[in-house]
């Protein structure tokens, strides 16, 4: 019988990047097992309908709450802003939920003052999350927004460190609204692979905030503060499914995670 902590934490994201979340985990919570959902067939979540969104999120929390996940983190910040009340309510006691905007706007609001850049995806920037919650949070921060869609697409081709990336990255970067900011917040989970590329950019200036060592950092409080840690040993090998295979996702995987991981495809619709 498996105790409470010993069950595992899922995971998902339209694609790689709430890899980037889960690396973050699995490094600050070694003994937890993961279960990752990357819903590849659904890419990119940033111009879907906030309909669509809500029931690739249901279905994915259905899996992870059939395979008895204590917490699912939502690792995508266009589900985030726009499927986690929604998750909330369909989870109910069944597992907790926690998404990647709470840690990050917690973390910036706590900021003393200052131009705080956010770039993100369609779905995000348009749910005016961020600029809410930052502005309530701390009405001395201004907040200058700005949708980079063409990010993830680029970054799951894997044009990262090239001349067409530097390009994209310039173009956005350069953007109007985000002149004189004193911090920018990756609000897409797919940025942190792009960081070093943004920090570039920027030569240093402009303090960048990403959300998957915040986000690990909020879940473990989580768990410590509601005895829900494994602190046994290791809980079995991690598990990472997507909706739809594809190698690229595998050898992206395998860079965050090693050789010896099991890639399963699970239709949601089947
Ligand atoms: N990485 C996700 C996010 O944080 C999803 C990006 C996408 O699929 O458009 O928004």
């Amino acid at each position: 019988m498996v105790s409470a902590a010993q069950a595992p934490i899922g995971i998902f994201d339209s694609g790689i990047g709430g890899l980037t979340v889960a690396h973050a985990i699995k490094q600050a919570l070694p003994h937890e097992r993961l279960i990752y959902f990357g819903d590849t067939a659904h890419l990119p979540y940033g111009d879907k309908s906030v309909a669509a969104v809500q029931a690739y999120a249901i279905k994915i929390t259905d899996l992870l709450i059939g395979r008895g996940c204590k917490v699912i983190v939502i690792a995508c910040n266009t589900a985030s802003s726009v499927a986690n009340e929604l998750l909330k309510e369909y989870t109910a006691s069944r597992a907790k939920v926690i998404n990647v905007v709470d840690p990050m706007v917690e973390k910036v609001a706590s900021l003393a003052a200052g131009r705080v850049g956010v770039i993100g995806t369609k779905g995000t920037i348009a749910s005016g999350i961020y600029r809410q919650r930052l502005g309530r949070a701390n009405p001395s921060l201004q907040i200058r927004e700005l949708a980079t869609p063409l990010l993830v697409p680029m970054i799951e081709e894997g044009f990262i460190h090239n001349r067409v990336s530097a390009d994209i990255i310039d173009l956005y970067l350069a953007n109007e609204a985000l002149q004189a900011i004193d911090h920018l917040v990756l609000g897409c989970t797919h940025y942190p692979l792009i960081k070093e590329e943004i920090n570039n950019y920027y030569r240093g200036q402009v303090v960048i905030h990403d959300s998957s060592v915040v986000t690990a950092g909020y879940l473990q409080r989580y768990l410590a503060q509601n005895n829900l840690l494994n602190e046994g040993p290791e809980q079995g090998t991690d598990h990472f499914y997507v909706s739809d295979f594809t190698a690229d996702f595998e050898r992206s995987a395998r860079h965050f995670f090693g050789d010896t991981l099991r890639l399963e495809e699970y239709k949601l619709w089947e």
